[in-house]
């Protein structure tokens, strides 16, 4: 699959993701911070499941969110669609700060952004046909005007993503289709809303192989058709390379590189990027993965130290990783890492750095500092 996936987007081109200067991206994430407390009410220990995280998505792009198991994507993801709270930070939607003026989320909000889930198995209630699944949104948000119309919906979306004949699928029970099949129905359901976002968490890492690339076509053909700004969570770097336009890298919570997802695979430069595509296996050296070395664990989240959190597995590690954590430094257009190895990053050099990704004053080195 790995092979498939470089091979045919090579021929890919598309437009970057993230990058308008000139128009609002429909979602704009801003210094995203999530701290679970944990220990009891008066205990001021807590998980810091998500520092700074900080990107936009325009219509009709794609952006990856890669990171081992534990590095704050399910967490970002949830906090958009605003299931959990923040603990500081901002979600601007089409422009509008939702998180200022809509303390509680909308059913309009809830309408607007959509979520997948890993697992297909276990969104679909057992007890309902797929018609019946597609129907109920359709019914809440006020989507159909007859009995006629609900059908005609219910049949063109399971059209859409590729489920035929519709009349036949839209009357079976969810353990009468595959997987792959189920995660379609999941993606019918969230499109039969007309979300301006879809956030895609792990849609494919429960499935087989086999049916794995159908997925990652639907949604690349979806995001061309309906024009969604998407998030696509995967551990798979190959995967994100295939389908997303810009690609940003996530390590115990913290964003560590972004780039262009073709750029990111192809010149990466943070020690973690290049263990995670270590792993990947080079259709030219025969599919044999060569891994980096990089020994030890994700750090532990719970009042973490300070410093880069990948020192302690970093081959290239030096003091000043154990005490500051680095700043935001640009590598190319819209190419930027936090590493210090990329020198230290003066405020101005740290802001054009990220400009690219955001609209909007990043933390630099200088503020890590004070920190
Ligand atoms: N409700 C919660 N309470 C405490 N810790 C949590 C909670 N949800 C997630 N975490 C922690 O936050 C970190 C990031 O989790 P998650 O966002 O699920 O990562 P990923 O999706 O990248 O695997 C993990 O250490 C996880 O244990
Ligand atoms: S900042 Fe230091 S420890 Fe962190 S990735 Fe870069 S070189 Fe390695
Ligand atoms: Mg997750």
């Amino acid at each position: 699959m790995v092979e498939q996936l470089s091979v045919s987007h090579a021929d890919r081109t598309t437009l970057p993701a993230g990058t308008s200067e000139t128009t609002t991206p429909v979602l704009d994430v801003r210094h995203l911070t999530k701290v679970f407390p944990i220990g009891g009410l008066f205990s001021r220990a807590g998980v810091h499941a998500l520092q700074d995280v900080s990107f936009t998505i325009d219509a009709g792009q794609i952006v990856a969110l890669v990171g081992e198991s534990g590095s704050g994507k399910s967490t970002t993801a949830r906090l958009i669609a605003r299931l959990v709270k923040p603990t500081s930070g901002e979600l601007l939607l089409d422009g509008t700060d939702v998180l200022k003026s809509q303390p509680r989320p909308t059913m309009e909000y809830r309408r607007r952004v959509q979520m997948i889930f890993q697992d297909p198995f276990g969104s679909l209630n057992p007890v309902h046909t797929i018609g019946h699944h597609l129907a109920r949104p359709l019914q809440i948000h006020g989507k159909v005007r007859s009995g006629r119309d609900l059908r005609e919906r219910i049949h063109a979306l399971l059209d859409q993503v590729g489920l035929n004949p519709p009349a036949e699928v839209a009357a079976k029970f969810p353990h009468q289709l595959s997987g792959g099949q189920r995660q379609r129905v999941a993606f019918a359901r969230a499109l039969a809303v007309d979300p301006l976002v879809l956030l895609a968490d792990e849609p494919i890492s429960m499935l087989d192989v086999s049916i794995r690339m159908g997925i990652l076509n639907l949604m690349d053909r979806l995001k061309d058709e309906r024009r969604i700004a998407s998030l696509y969570i995967t551990h798979d770097i190959a995967s994100a390379r295939y389908i997303a336009d810009n690609t940003v890298v996530m390590y115990a919570g913290r964003m560590v590189e972004g780039a262009e997802s073709v750029e990111l695979i192809d010149r990466p430069a943070h020690p973690y990027t290049k263990l995670l595509l270590s792993a990947v296996p080079n259709p030219k050296a025969g599919l044999k993965v060569t891994r980096t070395e990089a020994r030890g664990e994700i750090p532990s989240l719970i009042n973490p130290r300070p410093g880069c959190p990948f020192a302690d597995r970093c081959p290239s590690v030096m003091p000043v990783c154990r005490e500051q954590m680095p700043g935001f430094e640009r590598l190319g257009d819209q190419h930027w890492v936090r590493c210090h190895l990329y020198g230290a990053g003066s405020e101005d050099h740290a802001l054009a750095a990220m400009r690219p990704l955001t609209l909007y004053k990043p933390k630099t080195n200088r503020d890590v500092a004070a920190d």
